[in-house]
C-alpha cells in the first residue's frame, strides 16, 4: 500500500487508519483496462469514460474523458497533435497527461527541475505500465537522466471520479530541485464556448460562486497563504456556456491540498483548455536528495452530463463514500451529531459554572455534544496572550476539565474542546521558551496576524510538541471531539535551522507533518471527532477531510448571509460535513433581526449546531429550539447523506432560496425554502421537487411555515415534482420547510 504525502516514518497504528480507509474504498473502484494492440488504457464507471493513449512520440496523451462510451467503441493509437508552425510546435499541443518542462513547452508544465549542474530540461517518455488492483499506474522517465515520474491513478466506480496523483523518483546520483509539479493535467475536450466556476471569498464572506468565459490565456486559482485559504477554494467546474444547474456537460475537480496550492485553467493557442494543479509554484523549491520520491497531493476529477447540480452531488458521493473518516468496519461516516458550541455566548469569559449553566441548558433542548470553545487554557483572557500553553488555566477550573467533564456527561451529552494548535502568541510561556520555534526570517520583523505568530510545523520538535501536547490532552481527559482552529495565514515563511536550499521545502513538510499529526491523533483515540476551522472556512479541502469529520465553513453565523455561504460550500463539499450554528439576533455581523425559526432552518441545511447565547431565551425560545432539534434528529441522515438538489439558488441577490434534499433510500425529501422580502402581492414561486419515483405516493408533512391551502396531503412523486407545492410565503425574512415521505 502507498500512503500518499504522509510523513515517514509513520507509527503502525496510524497506518492502520490509512489501511481501513483504502479498504473502504477499495470495493468501489472501476477496473483499468489495457490495450496492447493499440497501446491505450480505458477506465469506465457511472456516466463517465477516461482514455489514455501512448502516442508516435512515446508521451501520454488523453484520448477522451467525457461522457461513457459503448464497450463496442475502440480508440485507434494515439497520434500527437501536428502543432502549427515553428511557434507552436507538437510538444505544446498535444494534449499531454503529464509534461515536464523541457524541449519546445509554453504551456504550464507539470514537473519543472533545477539539476545541480545547472541543467533544466526535462522531456519525459513512456516507460512501462503496471494496472494493480485498481489503480493504474504509468511510468515515464527523462530522456537521458535518471528521473522517473510515476502517474497514479483510480476511478470511483460510483461516481466515475477519477484520483490522480504522480510520483517523482531521484535515481540520478545526486540531489535535484523540483520547482513546480503537479498531480497532471486534465484535458477537456476540444471547445471554444467554455465557462469556469470557481469558488472566492475572505473571512466571513467565503464560497461566493464565480463564473467566467474561458478564452485564450490562462486564470491561476491559488493559495499563497501557506494553508487552503479563502480567496480561492481548490475546486473548478468547466461547462460549455449553455450548462447550468440542471443540464448540460461539466468537467469539474477539486485538489486535496491543505497548503499554498494552484489550478491553473489554460486556453493554449490551439484553442484546448487544459487543468493542471498542486503546490503553488510560487516561492516553491523543493530538493530531492538522490534515491528520494516526492508523492504529489490527489486531484480528483469527474464528469457530468446533466449539469452542475450532479457534479456536487457525485462530489458529496465521493466524500461520504470514501473520503471522510469513518468508524472501522462502517462503510459510511457517523451521522453528525447535534452540538452547543459556547463562543460566541461567551468568547474567552469560560469558567466552570459558566459552562456547566450553559450545558444544562443545551442538554435540555437535545443537544448531544457540548464544545467549550477558546479561553480555557494558558494566560487566555483574550486573543493577546495563551496560544501555545495547552494546559488548563486555574482559575477558571480550578480541579481542572473533569468536573465540567463529567458533568456534560451525566447530562448525556458528548464534550468537546477548542485547540488551535500550530499557533503561539509571543506572550505566552512557550514563545519565551522557544522564540526560534515560529516562521522568521533570521533578523526579520515578525508579522502578527491575531496577535499571534505560526510555530513552524515542519520543524521535527514543533511537530513533536504539538503532537505531545495533544496526545495528553486527549489521554488525560474524556474528549469527544476537538474543534481545530487555525486564525492567521502565512508571514515571511523562513525555516532557518536547515540550509537554504532545503528551506522552502516548508511549504510541504509543514502540511505533510499536520495531516501526520491528525492521522496518528485518529489512530490513538480512534473514537476523536475532529472540525477543521481556520476563522471560518479557510482551510476546507479534500486533503483535511481525509482527517476531519466536519468543518466550520464561515464564522459569518447571520442566518441569511449563510444561505449563500452554505450554497456556495456545496458546489464542492458535502452538507453533511458543514457545521452550521443557530446564534443570537440581531446577529453581531449585521445587526439583522431574524426569527428563531428561519435561523433554525438555515443552520438545518447542514450539520445543526446552537451558538447562542441560551441564558438569554424564554421558555418560548426553548420550546420552539426543542421541537426543531427533535424535527432535525428525523431528518438529518437525509440532509447529511442525501442527494442535494439546489432548487433556487440565493445567488445574485434572489429574493428566494429552495434546497431540497433525498435520503438514500429514497424514502424521505426535505426541502427548505427562504424568502428575502415579498413585494407587491406577489406570491411566492411554485417549488418544483426533484429525484422522487414518479410512480411512488408521498406524503407531505410541513414542520415549518405554511403550504398552500390546495395542497394535497399525499400525492406521487410525478405531481410534486411536475405539479409542485406553492407556499403561503410573505414578508422579510420569512422560512418553511416539509418533509415528503414515501407511502411503500
Ligand atoms: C475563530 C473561530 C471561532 C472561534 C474563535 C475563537 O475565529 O472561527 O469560531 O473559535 O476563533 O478564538
Amino acid at each position: 500500500m502507498t500512503v500518499k504525502y504522509l510523513p515517514r516514518p509513520l507509527s503502525a497504528a496510524a497506518l492502520l487508519v490509512f489501511a481501513a480507509v483504502q479498504a473502504a474504498t477499495a470495493q468501489t473502484a472501476a477496473p483499468f483496462h489495457f490495450d496492447a494492440a493499440t497501446n491505450t488504457f480505458r477506465v469506465d464507471a457511472a456516466d463517465t469514460t477516461y482514455m489514455i493513449g501512448v502516442n508516435e512520440n512515446h508521451q501520454l496523451q488523453t484520448l477522451y474523458w467525457g461522457k461513457r462510451l459503448s464497450a463496442k467503441d475502440h480508440f485507434a493509437r494515439a497520434k500527437s497533435s501536428p502543432g502549427t508552425s515553428a511557434f507552436d510546435p507538437s510538444e505544446g499541443s498535444t494534449p499531454q497527461e503529464f509534461v515536464g518542462w523541457g524541449g519546445v513547452l509554453y504551456v504550464e508544465p507539470d514537473l519543472k527541475v533545477t539539476f545541480p549542474d545547472g541543467n533544466r530540461d526535462l522531456v519525459l517518455k513512456y516507460q512501462s505500465e503496471r494496472i494493480e488492483g485498481d489503480q493504474l499506474f504509468l511510468s515515464l522517465k527523462d530522456v537521458s537522466r535518471e528521473v522517473y515520474v510515476t502517474l497514479a491513478y483510480r476511478m470511483d466506480a460510483e461516481t466515475g471520479i477519477l484520483r490522480r496523483s504522480a510520483e517523482i523518483e531521484n535515481r540520478t546520483g545526486a540531489p535535484f530541485t523540483i520547482e513546480q509539479v503537479s498531480a497532471g493535467t486534465w484535458n477537456i475536450p476540444r471547445g471554444t464556448d467554455y465557462k469556469l466556476r470557481y469558488l472566492t471569498g475572505r473571512w466571513a464572506a467565503e464560497w461566493n460562486v464565480q463564473e467566467q468565459e474561458i478564452h485564450g490565456g490562462k486564470t491561476t486559482l491559488e493559495s499563497r497563504r501557506g494553508s487552503t485559504g479563502s480567496q480561492n477554494n481548490p475546486w473548478f467546474a468547466i461547462s460549455h456556456a449553455e450548462a447550468n444547474e440542471t443540464s448540460g456537460d461539466v468537467w469539474f475537480g477539486a485538489l486535496g491540498w491543505s497548503g499554498s496550492w494552484q489550478i491553473t485553467v489554460e486556453q493554449d493557442t490551439l484553442q484546448q483548455v487544459r487543468v493542471n494543479g498542486g503546490p503553488n509554484a510560487f516561492d516553491f523549491a523543493y530538493r530531492l536528495q538522490k534515491g528520494e520520491r516526492f508523492t504529489t497531493p490527489y486531484f480528483y476529477g469527474g464528469f457530468s452530463s446533466t449539469g452542475i447540480g450532479e457534479a456536487s452531488r457525485k462530489m458529496h458521493r465521493l466524500e461520504v463514500n470514501t473520503l471522510l473518516p469513518r468508524p472501522s468496519g462502517s462503510a459510511l461516516p457517523k451521522l453528525r451529531p447535534v452540538l452547543y458550541n459556547s463562543w460566541e455566548a461567551t468568547e474567552f469569559k469560560v469558567d466552570e459554572p459558566g459552562q456547566i449553566a450553559l450545558a444544562e441548558k443545551a442538554a435540555s433542548l437535545g443537544v448531544e455534544r457540548f464544545v467549550m470553545d477558546d479561553g480555557w487554557f494558558g494566560q487566555r483572557n483574550s486573543d493577546h496572550a495563551g496560544l501555545g500553553d495547552w494546559y488548563v488555566n486555574k482559575q477558571k477550573f480550578p480541579h481542572g476539565l473533569k468536573p465540567l467533564i463529567d458533568k456534560v456527561h451525566s447530562l448525556n451529552m458528548e464534550f468537546g474542546l477548542w485547540v488551535e494548535p500550530e499557533m503561539v502568541n509571543p506572550d505566552s510561556d512557550l514563545y519565551r521558551a522557544h522564540p526560534d520555534w515560529v516562521l522568521n526570517f533570521t533578523g526579520r520583523p515578525r508579522s502578527e496576524g491575531r496577535n499571534q505568530l505560526m510555530l513552524n510545523l515542519a520543524r521535527p520538535d514543533v511537530r513533536a510538541y504539538v503532537y505531545g501536547v495533544l496526545d495528553k490532552l486527549l489521554s488525560e481527559n474524556d474528549i469527544a471531539f476537538l474543534k481545530w482552529d487555525y486564525n492567521r495565514n502565512w508571514s515571511e515563511p523562513g525555516w532557518p535551522a536547515v540550509p537554504p536550499e532545503d528551506q522552502k521545502k516548508v511549504y510541504v513538510d509543514f502540511t505533510r507533518n499536520f495531516y501526520g499529526i491528525l492521522a496518528e491523533l485518529r489512530a490513538k483515540h480512534p473514537s476523536v471527532e475532529i472540525e477543521s476551522c481556520s476563522g471560518g472556512g479557510s482551510r476546507v479541502d479534500l486533503g483535511v477531510m481525509q482527517f476531519t469529520d466536519e468543518v466550520w465553513p464561515s464564522d459569518n453565523t447571520d442566518a441569511f448571509d449563510r444561505l449563500s455561504i452554505q450554497n456556495g460550500f456545496t458546489y464542492a463539499y458535502t452538507p453533511g460535513t458543514m457545521m452550521a450554528w443557530v446564534t443570537d439576533s440581531p446577529t453581531w455581523v449585521n445587526q439583522r433581526t431574524l426569527s428563531l425559526e428561519y435561523r433554525f432552518l438555515s443552520s438545518m441545511q447542514g450539520s445543526l449546531g446552537i451558538g447562542a447565547n441560551l441564558n438569554h431565551w424564554t421558555p418560548t425560545d426553548f420550546d420552539t429550539a426543542r421541537a426543531l432539534v427533535a424535527q432535525y434528529k428525523s431528518i438529518r441522515e437525509t440532509i447529511q447523506r442525501g442527494a442535494l438538489y439546489r432548487l433556487v439558488s440565493p445567488e445574485h441577490q434572489s429574493e428566494e432560496s429552495v434546497t431540497e434534499s433525498v435520503s438514500r433510500d429514497g424514502k424521505q425529501a426535505v426541502t427548505f425554502a427562504f424568502l428575502h422580502s415579498s413585494t407587491e402581492l406577489y406570491p411566492y414561486p411554485r417549488i418544483h421537487l426533484r429525484g422522487l419515483e414518479s410512480d411512488a405516493m408521498y406524503a407531505i408533512k410541513p414542520f415549518a411555515g405554511k403550504l398552500a391551502a390546495d395542497t394535497p396531503l399525499t400525492a406521487s412523486g410525478s405531481y410534486w415534482m411536475n405539479r409542485g407545492v406553492d407556499l403561503q410565503l410573505r414578508g422579510d425574512f420569512q422560512a418553511a420547510a416539509f418533509t415528503l415521505e414515501r407511502l411503500d
